[in-house]
């Protein structure tokens, strides 16, 4: 670690999280259910796992470049990179890998689903590369990724959706033997058990380092990154989970 940089550390989310994971068919209700549902909910979120019928919200998340200059590459999406995106999140539930991304809603405390405005996305991504655990091609890693449109910002979502993830879904996919697909440095691939989470920001900003920092994760170098719109230089960080019962 690099001890010369410091970073503002988060203040951790201490409210609830509820979560439920059940088996889901999407297509056909006959059909044997090889598919999941996700539903979490904390203080004031309600995140579900993502499904097609999000992807107007997901094209005006990404579309905005107030939300997105810390984001990737920093530019804005074309539309057709946010359809790939949710049609591969919802094509992922719909197999059951349960690596893939969530819809936060604002909760509405009288209950009523239906008017839960969206407010953003948070994700555990599969496919990674976990050369940088010292090689160790047994402990799988999942990179997480968030967005909460800026309308939003600061009232505390961003670190509930967070929490929510590192301290309820990880523990939940452990327990549960959900293995993460991981690129090995022999460019093959490989299902191990999630062991690591990691997580990537530009150094400036600030409310991403605290979610992060409030969570437990450490810094672990600069990196540059290559994103669907271009290259960019992000603090790399990366927290070790418990170990799973194999
Ligand atoms: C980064 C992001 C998720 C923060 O979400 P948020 O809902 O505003 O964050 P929270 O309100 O939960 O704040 C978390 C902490 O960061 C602080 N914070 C948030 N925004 C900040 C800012 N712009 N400057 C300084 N501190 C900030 C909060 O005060 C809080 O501090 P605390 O731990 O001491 O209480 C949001 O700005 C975002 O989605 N940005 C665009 C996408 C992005 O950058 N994603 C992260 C990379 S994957």
């Amino acid at each position: 670690m690099n001890s010369s940089i410091t970073f503002p550390s988060g203040n951790p989310y201490r409210g609830s999280i509820e979560l439920s994971i059940d088996p889901a068919s999407y297509d056909d209700p006959g059909k044997e259910k090889q598919g999941l549902v996700v539903h979490i909910y904390t203080d004031d979120l309600h995140l579900r796992s993502v499904e097609i019928s999000d992807l107007n919200d997901s094209i005006g998340l990404y579309k905005c470049a107030e939300n997105m200059k810390n984001y990737g590459a920093g530019q804005p999406w074309e539309d057709s990179i946010s359809e790939r995106l949710v049609q591969r999140w919802s094509d992922d539930w719909k197999k059951g890998n349960p690596f893939s991304g969530f819809s936060i809603f604002k909760r509405n405390v009288s209950g009523v689903q239906d008017s839960e405005p969206f407010i953003g996305h948070i994700c555990f991504k599969s496919g990674e590369n976990n050369k940088a655990y010292g090689g160790n091609t047994e402990a799988g890693s999942s990179e997480m990724t968030f967005m909460i449109d800026h309308k939003y910002w600061k009232k505390g979502y961003g670190k509930q959706a967070a929490a929510a993830m590192v301290n309820g879904v990880a523990p939940e996919y452990q327990k549960q033997g959900f293995k993460v697909t991981c690129a090995l440095p022999d460019n093959t691939q490989e299902s191990l058990p999630l062991e690591w989470l990691t997580a990537t920001a530009s150094p400036e900003n600030r409310g991403s380092v605290k979610i992060l920092t409030g969570l437990g994760f450490e810094f672990e170098g600069i990196l540059e990154k290559q994103f669907v719109k271009g290259k960019s230089i992000k603090n790399f960080y990366a927290k070790p989970l418990s170990k799973p019962v194999r």
